[in-house]
């Protein structure tokens, strides 16, 4: 926003909060999942009309996480680890397999109608590509007005609701209004379009965006201005971010707490720095060994591909850890036992058999370099 807009923009009883007013009180933990299990059915085949079970698609099994108020969580997992399941989980998207998730601190129950929209107020989505989240036929105007009005947030008067729109740009650095409020999408760039995208979601005024790889269709150079900007809106509206993406080192450089997940599974979790610079499962492991480093590149010239394997049939995954068919460090137990959480040192987790007990004798998972060595060999 630019230092010469307003504060507060009123929208009748409704004020559009901007950063410097305290965002509201209550629990720190403002969004919550608890053992959430999405299993998606498949289409019955001759084969299956013998079968005791309906086969299924097990793309999410008993994840929990927390999002916090004025906080960025990242989810970091290879294509079809479950990522942008969780995220339409969360959103209310699809119905629960099991498990429950919780809208400060009181379970939400899935609905449509009025219990929905409100939690959409609360609770936003933003996709991974703009522009087919935007409709190509209306102006970058008709989309936003359509938001504050959906919520209730357009204000009285015609006036009010251009403040109300200026407001919205200004959040997103889209200045002046008046050299987009009449746009389509395809006269924006990429990045531009997907700041009209957040602000669409923020005219809900919520507390959580659930952010699908938002930056990842964008090109390199625009993607740190696009993550900057969420970490603005992040410290100066406190909202809640649940950050999905590939890439575990923009993880590093823009989350606070970083999730792994792995098949279904989030198999390591903890502060982003300790995650990515220690980081205690061999998938983890695996994942950095496998991003480009040029300093890592300078350091290990002799270093050999990576042999990452395939990740496993979410039909039928594998028993035990569901990491083990492509785990260098697997142990008999892996194969058959699924590992609960272990925790390490300053609040890292891992769902792994090499820790057990590591809390109690002080295990440290090694540093970055090591493994990287170690996983590439
Ligand atoms: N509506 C659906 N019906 C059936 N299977 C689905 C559905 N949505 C997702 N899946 C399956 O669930 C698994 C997880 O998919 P998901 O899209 O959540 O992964 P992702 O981590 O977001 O992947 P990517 O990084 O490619 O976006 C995949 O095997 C996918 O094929
Ligand atoms: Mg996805």
């Amino acid at each position: 926003m630019t230092s010469d807009q307003p504060e507060h923009a009123r929208t009748g009883s409704e004020t559009l909060r901007t950063g410097s007013e305290p965002a509201p009180t209550g629990t720190d933990v403002v969004l919550e999942a608890r053992g959430v299990t999405k299993h998606f059915p498949l289409r019955r085949t001759a084969r299956d009309l013998f079968a005791r079970e309906r086969r299924s698609v097990h793309a999410v099994d008993d994840v929990s996480l927390r999002l916090r108020r004025g906080t960025v969580t990242a989810l970091v997992g290879e294509s079809g680890s479950g990522k942008s399941t969780v995220a339409r989980l969360l959103a209310q998207l699809y119905p629960l397999t099991s498990g429950e998730i919780r809208l400060g601190g009181e379970p939400v129950a899935a609905g449509r109608g009025g219990s929905f929209r409100r939690y959409v107020r609360r609770v936003q989505l933003i996709f991974q590509d703009p522009f087919a989240s935007l409709n190509p036929v209306h102006t970058v105007r008709y989309h936003l007005t359509r938001a504050l009005k959906i919520h209730g947030r357009a204000g009285n008067g015609k006036a009010e609701l251009e403040e109300n729109l200026a407001a919205l740009l200004g959040r997103v650095q889209l200045t002046p209004p008046q050299q987009f409020l009449d746009k389509f999408p395809h006269e924006l760039s990429g990045g531009q379009r997907q700041r009209v995208a957040i602000a669409r979601a923020l005219g809900a005024d919520p507390q959580v965006l659930l952010a699908d790889e938002p930056v990842s269709m964008l090109d390199v150079s625009i993607r740190l201005g696009v993550l900057n900007l969420l970490r603005d809106l992040k410290e100066r509206l406190h909202l809640a971010i649940l950050y999905i993406t590939h890439d575990i080192a923009s993880a590093r450089y823009f989350a606070d707490t970083t999730l792994v997940m792995y098949a279904g599974r989030i198999v390591e979790g903890g502060d982003s720095e300790r995650v990515t610079q220690h980081p205690a499962h061999p998938y983890t492991q695996l994942l950095i060994a496998s991003a480009p480093d040029p300093d890592r590149i300078a350091a290990d010239e002799d270093q050999e591909e990576t042999g990452t394997g395939e990740p496993p049939s979410l039909i039928t995954p594998p028993a035990g850890c569901r990491f083990h068919p492509r785990c260098p460090q697997a142990m008999e137990r892996c194969r058959t036992e699924l590992p609960p959480r272990f925790d390490l040192p300053q609040g890292q987790w891992a769902a792994c058999w090499l820790y057990e007990g590591a809390a109690a004798n002080g295990t440290e998972p090694v540093a970055v370099r090591t493994v990287a060595k170690e996983a590439t060999r």
